[in-house]
């Protein structure tokens, strides 16, 4: 009898590609975790629970490192995307809406008989979540050697994101194949996911997570302020780290030092995919041979733009946009 990591590989397949279809650019990063299918509800009367409201639906792709890839596409930057999804509707919608965004989807794996990551939210007219559920248990399932050998893709971007919604052991095998050489980022995604990098830290290159997943990634259990974080991050061995805290100003650390960056003041129409835009706006400062905190700069300016408009990358997204060049 096969065992389940086996049967769980041999059941993993790549998406297939069109042979006819022309060779994209080798993309520059690859980014690597959840491809989700999210579906928001915006009612149109205040949420009530013991009755239905009536509401207006929209379906688009999610996930942390989708949200990225698809920021980073808005910003002319050539991506790779590897994670997985079910052989089901929804995945082969996502890797179709995917693509014609620009994205190289070849690493992405197909799971039979499992279903595509989901995400639904219920929004009341101003905007506030009411409710959410998440059903990620196929990106949380994927085994450490999903990507081995790996994908052409993975090999030629000189950059890996990681998105901790990848299980422990998967983001230790990625950690370990990114080799020497190649830049590695990650974003802790959730307090409660957030513990899963702390193996990893002395291999990451730059490091985005909130004050509270920061403080959750530590262990520590009150919430100091984000540039002690900053340091201690710093002294657990990330090369840099980017601590955002909402409206409050974003703090970086790395050997030369801390320092605090003001956040644009912006009306905000939408939270989703702020926390994404800051990622892609900095790799994209950073792709662009910025220093550390003019990237960061621009992955503000990311976010502002993402918080004025509706969804993680809005179509306003584009690198002279958050860059200020011509
Ligand atoms: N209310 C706000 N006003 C202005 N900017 C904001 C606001 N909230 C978030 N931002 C911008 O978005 C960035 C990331 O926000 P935040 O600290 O909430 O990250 P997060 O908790 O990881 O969010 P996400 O759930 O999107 O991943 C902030 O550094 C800031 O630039
Ligand atoms: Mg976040």
């Amino acid at each position: 009898m096969r065992c389940a990591l086996a049967r769980f590989l041999s059941d993993l397949s790549a998406m297939p590609v069109p042979s006819s279809a022309p060779r994209a650019p080798a993309p520059s990063i690859a980014l690597i975790g959840a491809i989700h299918l999210d579906t928001i509800a915006h009612a149109a009367v205040p949420i009530r629970r013991e009755t239905s409201t009536p509401a207006r639906f929209v379906s688009r792709p999610g996930g942390v490192a989708t949200n990225v890839a698809r920021a980073l596409a808005k910003l002319d930057i050539a991506c790779a995307l590897a994670g997985v999804v079910g052989d089901d509707a929804a995945g082969a919608q996502l890797c179709a809406e995917l693509s014609a965004q620009g994205l190289d989807m070849s690493a992405v794996r197909r799971l039979q008989g499992r279903a595509t990551g989901r995400y639904l939210a219920l929004h009341d007219p101003d905007g506030a979540l009411a409710a959410a559920v998440v059903d990620g248990e196929i990106t949380e399932a994927l085994p450490a050697k999903a990507f081995t050998p790996l994908p052409t893709v993975l090999i030629e971007a000189a950059v890996w994101f990681l998105d901790t919604n990848l299980p422990p052991a998967t983001l230790a095998r990625l950690a370990k194949d990114a080799g020497p050489r190649r830049r590695l980022a990650a974003d802790a995604v959730s307090c409660a996911k957030a513990p899963r990098l702390a193996a990893i830290l002395p291999r990451l290159d730059l490091l985005f997570c909130n004050r509270a997943e920061a403080a959750a990634l530590l262990a520590i259990e009150t919430l100091p302020p984000a540039d002690d974080l900053a340091a201690a991050l710093v002294e657990r061995g990330v090369s840099a780290c980017c601590v955002s805290d909402g409206n409050a100003p974003l703090t970086l650390a790395d050997n030369t030092g801390i320092r605090r960056l003001d956040v644009p003041h912006v009306a905000v129409r939408d939270v989703t995919g702020a926390g994404d835009a800051l990622i892609a706006g900095t790799l994209a400062g950073l792709h662009h041979g910025r220093t550390l905190d003019a990237a960061a700069r621009a992955g503000l300016a990311a976010a502002a733009l993402t918080l004025s408009a509706e969804g993680a990358a809005p179509d306003s997204l584009n690198w002279r946009a958050i860059s200020g060049e011509d």
